[in-house]
């Protein structure tokens, strides 16, 4: 791996001293919130939660908590100019803030070590639906039990791993951000493609009903907290992620445009992943409220009955390969600029470390669906469930709470850096001290399991 980091970027150690251009931090954002959720969690979530009631309400947590916890974790980044750790300990000169920080890297390094998992499996599907032997036999239920159950997907994880590595460590502007500036653009390009393939099938209308006219009868208080906690998800919030690549944003840039800019990004970006499986699922009557197994066990079977679906299906599972890249970049460079920092380390050994770590970490997960690793359990979970729930249902929504607390009770100078109005930031304040706090509390309490309901998102 090569270090070409450009401009006022360095080799050794002190990783928030490179930067964003303007335009390339706000697709680096949009990619980071882009993913998996979007393309994977979210349908098969709004089909279980309630259609398009579910969604407006997504929608809803978005705007009126997920973009004022984005600003405050940009806002963190850029006036600690830090990892996730050190910008904490700057701003508040307090050495325990930075171990709360610390629990967000922790909890970025989890979520990546299953997550690339998952990545590895879209580039295993794009690969063999383009080869059509993903329609060799119709049990697509049986194909993916039997492909989980190889010992395949952690070849997948380690290649997922390894372009992710090698991305980080080209640097920020050089890597990170040169790979979402082409991927992200080219993203939206093969979304327009199968948004037109997914409408245009008989019987599509369906499903665009089903997305888009709400029913509000369909809710229900799981139906809030499961959508709350996943605006959190979906924005990359409460891991670290937007606050490190808030530490490489340059100063003139307008953070709450910036935030927004991501928001609406990530809601664009939702909102196609849902006209293409929707209508796609009903003209081929299939089931959206099926669970985690909608993509890659029952979207195959639409277009293994669609012309030229294995083209379509590998464009789909490419596009899913891009989403999840964009995002595992976005994870790896938390734990990467921390060890920077912390142990002076080059880039390059920083991001060839964590890498070979996250690889080592990710091989239960990858084999706990129905692999080697199936009959090994924690806590009554598979290795893969358990570092899923203890992330995204218990660290990610704590950390969310420390970025709402510490912007709106610690750190005095939060407003100066957001740079917003007058009346803009007294909002954002209200939102930040009694709004934000609370609801994460909520979905803290729901996906930890303490109050009814259980996890969201399963
Ligand atoms: N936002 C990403 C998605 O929707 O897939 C997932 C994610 C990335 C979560 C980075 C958390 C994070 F820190």
């Amino acid at each position: 791996m090569q270090n070409q980091t450009s401009g006022k970027s360095s080799d050794q150690g002190g990783s928030a001293t490179e930067r964003f251009s303007s335009s390339g931090f706000i697709l680096t954002a949009i990619g980071s919130a882009v993913g998996l959720g979007n393309m994977w969690k979210f349908p098969y979530i709004t089909g279980k939660y309630g259609g398009a009631a579910f969604f407006l309400l997504f929608i809803i947590c978005l705007l009126v908590v997920g973009l004022p916890v984005l600003l405050a974790e940009l806002a963190i980044g850029r006036g600690g100019r830090g990892n996730a750790s050190t910008s904490f300990i700057r701003l508040s000169k307090s050495k325990y803030w930075g171990g709360f920080g610390f629990l967000s890297i922790f909890g970025a390094f989890m979520i990546l070590s299953f997550y690339s998992v998952v990545a590895g499996w879209t580039i295993h599907y794009a690969i063999i639906s383009f080869s059509n032997v993903l329609f060799q036999d119709a049990d697509y239920t049986h194909r993916f039990t039997s492909f989980a159950a190889s010992g395949m997907p952690v070849l997948w994880q380690v290649a997922v791993m390894a372009i992710t590595g090698a991305v980080v460590a080209k640097g920020v502007s050089g890597g990170i951000e040169k790979f979402n500036k082409i991927l992200i653009p080219g993203m939206l390009v093969l979304l327009i493609v199968l948004i037109v393939r997914s409408v245009t099938l008989p019987g599509a209308m369906a499903g665009v009903e089903f997305f888009l006219k709400p029913d509000f009868s369909k809710l229900t208080t799981e139906s809030v907290l499961v959508a709350l906690g996943h605006a959190f998800f979906s924005l990359s919030l409460g891991m670290g992620t937007m606050l490190t690549y808030g530490s490489y944003v340059e100063r003139r840039q307008s953070l709450g445009q910036a935030a927004a800019a991501v928001g609406a990004g990530d809601l664009l970006y939702a909102l196609i992943a849902g006209l293409i499986i929707f209508p796609t699922s009903f003209a081929f009557g299939i089931e959206p409220s099926q669970g985690a197994g909608l993509v890659f066990m029952a979207l195959p079977a639409a277009f293994s009955a669609m012309p030229l679906g294995g083209v379509f299906g590998g464009l789909f599972f490419i596009l899913l390969a891009i989403a999840a890249l964009t995002s595992t970049v976005s994870l790896l460079e938390v734990p990467v600029a921390y060890a920077m920092d912390k142990w002076r380390l080059s880039r390059n050994k920083a991001a060839l470390w964590t890498t070979v770590l996250c690889c080592i970490v990710g091989v239960p997960s990858a084999l706990s669906v129905g692999g080697a690793f199936s009959g090994f359990t924690i806590a009554g979970k598979s290795f893969f469930d358990f570092v899923d729930f203890v992330a995204s249902n218990i660290i990610l929504p704590v950390g969310g709470l420390i970025v709402t607390i510490f912007t709106g009770y610690v750190w005095k100078k939060a407003g100066e850096e957001a740079g917003l109005t007058n009346g803009m930031f007294k909002l954002w304040m209200f939102v930040i001290r009694y709004i934000a706090p609370v609801l994460v509390i909520l979905i803290f309490l729901y996906s930890s399991g303490i109050i009814s309901g259980g996890e969201y998102g399963k």
